[in-house]
């Protein structure tokens, strides 16, 4: 599988950890975040990282930041996209299990670099349930 890692300058060190973390589980990581800690704005790598997650390119995203919600916010003007955000192990797997998200965003400056590797863990295990929450998810695109 191949999955798309970005981040702003907040997460450089984070995602660098996180990279190892799937190629060790066998992902094919895309890299599109930036290698600087030279600031950056999230949106002009949240954009891309969508883009080819529906493209169909990808199949499915990290995304990081400072707090983690700039990232969620750009992502998530686009339609195929489903980006959440996780602080513990419990929410990373449930962000998968009932919401099927296809980005995992995550906080580097406000959650630790371990916790945060748990989290990515949790969600690379978890698989999503359907049922109700297939309904629920459905329903985000109905307004
Ligand atoms: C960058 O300073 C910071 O604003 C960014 O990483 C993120 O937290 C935005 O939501």
């Amino acid at each position: 599988m191949k999955v798309g890692i970005c981040n702003d300058h907040a997460g450089v060190v984070l995602k660098n950890k996180l990279t190892s973390v799937l190629k060790e589980r066998g992902y094919e990581v895309v890299n599109i975040g930036t290698d600087s800690e030279e600031s950056i704005d999230y949106p002009d790598v949240a954009h891309p990282l969508a883009g080819r997650i529906e493209s169909g390119e990808l199949d499915f995203g990290v995304a990081i930041c400072g707090t983690g919600n700039g990232m969620a916010l750009a992502l998530n003007h686009h339609k195929g996209i489903r980006a959440g955000l996780a602080w513990n192990s419990e929410v990373a797997s449930l962000v998968k299990r009932h919401n099927n998200a296809n980005v995992l965003v995550l906080s580097a400056r406000f959650v630790s670099d371990e916790q945060n590797i748990e989290n990515l863990k949790a969600y690379l295990d978890a698989s999503f349930e359907g049922g109700r929450h297939e309904r629920r998810v459905e329903k985000i695109l109905e307004f």
